[in-house]
């Protein structure tokens, strides 16, 4: 990974853990359940590559409206995987959970706030995991909060940034996207104003270090501009 510029802070969208199954001719539930292996995986190949902040698109605002019972499964894998979550505080990970999770049953919602208390002051990777998530959502619920807070009548970009989720974290550098879905589906859409787009054909349970680190290349290969132009074309200005 020579000479490779690294993202400050990946988004992932994980995809296709329905389809997975399906190709299998297995329950979709499986696919979720090989889904949030591979979650865990990727956590540890983001720690190992030194990448500074990661979160994880895990269920949408918009994924209520599948079948109770694919709802059911999905939930289960969550309170199931608890304690996994948890465990990431030995390893000096920061955790936090973007999105409304008093959705959630108050045994699901007092782990999940306790996970991100405890490991509050941890100094490594921060994994962020997007629960009950809508990037909407998240602009209406900042705006409401600074109805609630604020006297005065307008606010900086800088300002607005701390009414969200990711207060204290660094813009999204890179959004990958696996299962060939070329959409953001409402994922830190804020956040990712400038991010650079990597969609990839693997379905999320197959996804590997291999296909991070080729996103990784893809970012680095590419020229981020933010609206300026390239230092060799200023040149033609400075006569
Ligand atoms: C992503 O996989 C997991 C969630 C949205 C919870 P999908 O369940 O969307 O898988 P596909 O897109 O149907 O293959
Ligand atoms: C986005 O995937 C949400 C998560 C991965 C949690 P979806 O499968 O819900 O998105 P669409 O419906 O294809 O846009
Ligand atoms: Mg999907």
């Amino acid at each position: 990974m020579d000479n490779i510029i690294l993202p400050r802070h990946i988004g992932i969208i994980m995809d296709g853990n329905g389809r997975w199954a399906k190709k299998r001719l297995l329950p979709r539930s499986i696919g979720h359940a090989r889904g949030s292996k591979v979650f865990f995986d990727c956590i540890d190949y983001c720690r190992d590559l030194g990448i500074e902040a990661v979160s994880f698109y895990a269920f949408s605002t918009e994924n209520w409206i599948r079948p109770q019972k694919e709802i059911d499964a999905i939930i289960s894998l969550l309170r199931d995987n608890l304690v996994k979550i948890s465990k990431q505080a030995q390893k000096n990970t920061r955790v936090r959970i973007l999105g409304d999770i008093s959705a959630f049953d108050a045994d699901i919602v007092s782990q999940l706030k306790e996970v991100e208390e405890k490991t509050a002051n941890n100094t490594g990777l921060i994994v962020a995991v997007a629960l009950n998530y809508g990037g909407r959502a998240e602009i209406i619920n900042a705006i409401n909060n600074i109805i609630k807070d604020k006297s005065n009548d307008s606010i900086t970009e800088e300002e607005f940034s701390k009414y969200l989720y990711t207060s204290d974290m660094p813009e999204v550098d890179l959004l990958i996207r696996p299962s060939g879905e070329k959409r953001i589906s409402n994922f830190l859409i804020w956040q990712s104003a400038y991010a650079e787009l990597v969609f990839m054909d693997v379905l999320w349970p197959d996804f590997k270090k291999k296909h991070l680190i080729e996103a990784i290349k893809e970012f680095s290969s590419r020229n981020r501009r933010f609206g300026g132009i390239n230092e060799e074309d200023i040149k033609e200005y400075k006569e």
